[in-house]
């Protein structure tokens, strides 16, 4: 038996939770600062970095609670090297780092969106090789795993995230933050009346967002210059039909050349509606190719799935010691550079 502690807080939720044998959650405790940075329209690191260090005491005890378990019984500590923002990564290193020197226990270094894949974990028995499409806030790529713990990062954006694009779409149109959730709703009442641009990307299996964003806002601002009015639903379906096109386009393009046993989905965008419909649609064509879609409470940020993780890499012999720093642009285990 194998019990993980898991601290995460590379953005904006500080979380930990307790992790037995990588699969059953017995406590995962996220408090969310979103109320506070929507007044900014958007995370302000600064500001965030504040409240990890406020909250990050009081969340790790509340799991501890919560899962019924004493120091005594944790195996190793797992937290989120990076990647993330550098303020805030470095309150979950140094709470980790203070625990396992206090309670003699050993650290284990957990690269954020290996969390977010290992999430899918607790809903399935990942099947290799496999194949993730992680899209998030900050990321957007398609990484084959060839067995456990192997990550190949096939393809990635070349300049936004996905779930920036969606965020900065949604503060054109006034819409607040996270715009992902808000674009997802309004699109469902919309037609993809506007024609928005597909990008021309080298890289057969990597991705470009900026274009399209950039589109948007001058599509905007022509028509506030003419007079005209936007319709905002409208604006979001078509700019989310755009970005899903792209998005699943490269996706059955890799599913078709690697073939592999399961596709799974991970990242906060994993929770868009639209996308989830989609995938499935289409992956009906490749019955080969098992599909996996988190439920959404995995979806966006937890430290749950940096318990997933952090088991794996354990199991691994990955561990850290006292000297490790946050890294906010940390690769994944055998990333191209
Ligand atoms: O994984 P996550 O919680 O944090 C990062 O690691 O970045 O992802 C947050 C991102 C935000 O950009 C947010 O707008 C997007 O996920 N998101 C969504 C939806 N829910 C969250 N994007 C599209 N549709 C959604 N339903
Ligand atoms: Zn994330």
């Amino acid at each position: 038996m194998t019990m993980i502690l898991a601290i995460e807080t590379s953005c904006d939720e500080t979380a930990c939770a307790v992790v037995k044998d990588g699969k059953e959650i017995l406590s995962n405790i996220v408090s969310s600062q979103i109320n506070v940075h929507t007044l900014y329209g958007g995370v302000v690191p600064e500001v965030a970095s504040r409240i990890h260090v406020e909250n990050i005491s009081a969340v790790i005890s509340e799991a501890v609670r919560k899962a019924g378990v004493t120091m005594a019984d944790i195996d190793a500590i797992a937290y989120t090297q990076g990647p993330g923002l550098i303020g805030s990564l470095h309150v979950g290193v140094q709470a980790a780092k203070t625990l396992a020197w206090t309670f003699h226990k050993p650290l284990v270094p957990v690269h954020h969106l290996t969390g977010h894949i290992y999430a899918n974990a607790f809903v399935a028995d990942l099947k290799f090789p496999l194949l993730a499409l992680v899209v998030s806030g900050g990321h957007t790529e398609l990484v084959r795993m060839k067995d456990d713990w192997s990550f190949e990062v096939l393809g990635s954006t070349m300049d936004d995230a996905i779930g920036e694009a969606y965020d900065k779409v949604a503060r054109v149109l006034d819409l607040g933050y996270p715009g992902g959730p808000v674009i997802d709703r309004m699109a469902k009442t919309g037609q993809p009346l506007y024609r928005l641009p597909q990008p021309k990307v080298a890289g057969e299996l990597d991705f470009s967002f900026s274009g399209l964003k950039t589109a948007v806002l001058q599509l905007v601002d022509r028509e506030h210059r003419h007079g005209n009015d936007v319709k905002a639903e409208d604006l979001a379906c078509s700019f989310q039909e755009t970005a899903l096109r792209q998005l699943i386009g490269k996706t059955l393009k890799a599913v078709e050349e690697f073939e592999p046993a399961m596709l799974v989905l991970a990242g906060g965008v994993a929770a868009n509606s639209r996308l989830r419909q989609m995938i499935t649609e289409e992956m009906a064509a490749y019955p080969e190719t098992e599909l996996v879609i988190p439920p959404m409470w995995c979806c966006t940020d937890n430290a749950a799935m940096i318990g997933a993780a952090g088991t794996v890499a354990w199991k691994h012999g990955l561990t850290g010691d006292l000297t490790a720093a946050a890294d906010p642009a940390l690769e994944m285990p055998g990333e191209k550079s």
